[in-house]
């Protein structure tokens, strides 16, 4: 099963080419084996929230570059900073030996969850979180979790995220988002989350610009 599940990675990891190119192209369905949707529902789910006024803020973490492709979309779309958290540790190979670091790193933080010691190191980051109304976190999926330096970046700052609307975008070759969405309430316990999430698979990379138009005004934004 094990294997199956690592096939699958090696296989989504590497279907993102380039960035995401506008397209109506029909997106992947997901099929009967696969009861999990991707959450792009066509009518707005926010519609007590305000749209957003002030300047928005996309952090985001990336090692295969799928996440990076659809920050890259998005921004074609939306004003924003955008920042790119880096692990502190360069050349980590987190897919050799059955993908043993990440899954090292995501248990650590499984076992100890307020500990900053189970968080690996990334490299310093500035944020000046005041000037920010809309915070988009656009993370990879690791062993059904946030991956392992985004969750650092968000256990250091989530406090500082508080009452700031809080937008969630999720890449997996196929395992479901709901642990990545509890993740994120945890590590940012007072943001106003926006619903729905987004999540891309990563066989949808390619194909992700109007995943993301139509996620932008489900959120309201
Ligand atoms: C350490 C590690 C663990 C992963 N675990 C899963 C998983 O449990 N389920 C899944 O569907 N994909 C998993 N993946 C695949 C990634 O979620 C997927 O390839 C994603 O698009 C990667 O985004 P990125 O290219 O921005 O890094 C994993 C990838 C890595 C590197």
């Amino acid at each position: 099963m094990k294997k199956l599940l690592y096939f699958f990675f090696a296989l989504f990891a590497t279907v993102g080419v380039s960035a995401c190119s506008p397209s109506n192209d029909p997106i992947n369905e997901p099929s009967a084996e696969n009861p999990e949707e991707p959450v792009t529902p066509d009518e707005p789910n926010n519609p007590d929230s305000n749209p957003a006024k002030g300047k928005t803020l996309i952090v985001y973490y990336s090692y295969t570059n799928n996440v990076h492709r659809i920050v890259s979309d998005l921004r074609t779309q939306i004003e924003a900073d955008v920042i790119r958290i880096e692990p502190a540790e360069k050349g980590l190979d987190y897919a050799a030996n059955n993908y043993a670091i990440g899954s090292a790193q995501i248990q650590a933080i499984r076992n100890h969850p307020g500990n900053a010691s189970s968080y690996p190191a990334i490299d310093p980051v500035e944020v000046q979180f005041d000037e920010y109304d809309t915070i988009i976190v656009a993370a990879p999926l690791w062993w059904s979790n946030m991956a392992a330096p985004l969750q650092t970046f968000l256990f250091k700052h989530g406090a500082e995220m508080a009452g700031k609307r809080i937008g969630l975008i999720v890449s997996s070759a196929s395992s479901g988002i709901s642990a990545v969405e509890s993740d994120a309430i945890r590590l940012i316990p007072d943001g106003k989350f926006l619903s729905p999430s987004l999540w891309i698979r990563s066989s949808q990379t390619s194909k992700c610009h109007s995943m993301t138009s139509e996620w932008l005004k489900s959120i309201g934004y």
